[in-house]
């Protein structure tokens, strides 16, 4: 699969597009998250490229809200992203931004982990670790349930999400607060730079 992209280019295009800190942050968090996954699912060559998609999947979303999955073509294509990752990063919106649906099992990750990822940070912060650390997926599971608990977070997207992927909801929830484990230290650092 190729980005078009490298990684430092896309993380410039990331902060091009983007001041909002917590912006930056989703980002960080969704590339490691797809990283992960990448690995994990056994597309262990295609690692960076399931980042890029984590990392730029929402790049259009602070400048133009209202164009969200709409804008995020043009200005892609305008630094030379590939198609494929495009695509990609498009289909997340699937539904409620767009009608690009899912298709490659990337594409399914990032629409069912995405959301998720904001209800898992959104838990974590809650916790006296504030972190995924010590995490479990009862207690996850709870916060799930409590529709007043990150209320933003869709719950129907996160369900939808794991029905494309033929996952139980356990199974999505599980493997994503590993997957945000093994990246919370390294997203820290970046955001650290970022802030120096
Ligand atoms: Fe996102």
């Amino acid at each position: 699969m190729d980005a078009g992209i490298s990684r430092a280019e896309a993380a410039e295009l990331l902060k091009k597009y983007n001041r909002e800190p917590f912006h930056i942050l989703h980002g960080l968090t969704v590339e490691g998250v797809m990283r992960w996954y990448a690995k994990e699912l056994g597309y262990d060559g295609d690692q960076e490229f399931w980042g890029l998609v984590g990392l730029l999947h929402d790049i259009d979303f602070e400048l133009y809200p209202e164009e969200h999955c709409l804008k995020a073509p043009e200005l892609l294509r305008e630094a030379g992203v590939s198609e494929e990752l495009i695509h990609g990063v498009v289909s997340h919106g699937y539904g409620h931004r767009v009608e690009v649906r899912p298709e490659h099992e990337m594409e399914k990750v990032l629409y069912a982990a995405d959301e998720l990822t904001g209800l898992i940070w959104a838990a974590a912060k809650m916790r006296p670790s504030k972190s995924t650390r010590d995490m479990e997926v009862s207690s996850l599971k709870k916060k799930f349930k409590d529709k007043k608990f990150a209320a933003g977070c869709s719950r129907d997207i996160i369900r939808a999400g794991a029905e494309q992927l033929g996952w139980e909801l356990d199974t999505l929830l599980e493997r994503t607060i590993l997957a945000m484990r093994a990246c919370e230290d390294e997203v820290g650092r970046q955001m650290e730079a970022y802030n120096a």
